[in-house]
């Protein structure tokens, strides 16, 4: 079994990041910018947000961060997101979910536009990703995407199973698998015979949010097996959606948790953010 370690490559890439961010700078006068926009006090997106801005700081990005209250109006949250838009300062805007239910989620993001989605949201982005073309990626599912690339392996012929179908996680990582040319399954609480389909996967990625729910019995020998789960086991300990200890023994290739996907997400952000400020004129 290899360890596919997350943080490592994730610290390598921020050095890469924070170099592009630099020239940039000198390129162009100006620096790379995100604006993180925060409503209300849900703790966990409080953490979120606070690493996002401690990522910007590692890799030299300026952030713009917003926190607004709970019971903040849609037309003032649609004020401040237009002005973000038109600012040159910023190139990328990111909206932490999930709002608060007074705001029409889909409403607001739609204001954002798709070279300043750096979330990779929007349908023009997700649309793009679909018929691989030049688009902004989900960070989860590209992050997965750079660590396979990063262990040299290439979905190309394989067959491939995500397990999953959410707009943020399992759709997109579907739809980069099979632009790279493997074959896809997409399974979820509807798949019958979901044993079976998990263990004919070459690569298996897990992004349903139960805590060690693939078992071993699920995984085919040498399989490389990709745990987007942050869960908490019946000890509150953080898991992943795999069991690891045992699945371990079968994989070619593991992701643990914590140390694996998740640090990759934040710095596809960095990523997405550097590559929308290159974008722009
Ligand atoms: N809330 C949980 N995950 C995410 C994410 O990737 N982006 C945003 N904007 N909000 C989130």
């Amino acid at each position: 079994m290899n360890l596919i370690d997350g943080k490592a490559l994730a610290a390598e890439m921020r050095v890469q990041l924070r170099e592009q961010a630099e020239r940039f700078y000198e390129e162009r006068g100006r620096r790379v910018g995100l604006a993180v926009v925060l409503v209300g006090e849900d703790p966990a997106s409080q953490v979120y947000v606070r690493n996002k801005i401690k990522a910007c700081e590692e890799t030299g990005i300026q952030s713009f961060a917003y926190r607004l209250p709970a019971d903040t109006q849609e037309e003032e949250l649609i004020a401040l997101l237009d002005k973000l838009v038109a600012s040159e300062d910023i190139h990328g805007i990111l909206v932490q979910l999930p709002l608060p239910k007074h705001l029409d989620e889909r409403k607001i993001l739609s204001r954002i536009p798709a070279a300043k989605d750096v979330d990779g949201f929007c349908a023009q982005n997700v649309g793009n990703l679909a018929m691989n073309r030049e688009t902004i990626v989900a960070c989860t599912p590209y992050g997965v995407m750079k660590m396979l690339e990063k262990y040299g392996i290439d979905p190309k012929g394989k067959t491939a199973v995500v397990l999953g179908r959410s707009n943020i996680v399992g759709k997109p990582m579907a739809m980069l698998l099979l632009n790279a040319d493997a074959t896809v399954t997409v399974c979820h609480s509807k798949t019958k015979n979901l044993k079976e389909v998990c263990a004919s996967a070459d690569i298996l990625v897990v992004a349903i949010g139960r805590a060690k729910f693939v078992t071993a019995d699920m995984v085919k020998e040498g399989a490389v097996v990709i745990d987007v789960g942050m869960d908490r086991d019946e000890n509150g300990k953080l898991c992943g959606d795999v069991d690891f200890d045992r699945v371990k023994e079968k994989a070619s290739y593991i992701t643990p948790v914590p140390g694996g996907v998740g640090p990759m997400t934040i710095t596809m952000l960095m990523y997405n953010t550097v590559l929308a400020a290159s974008r722009s004129k």
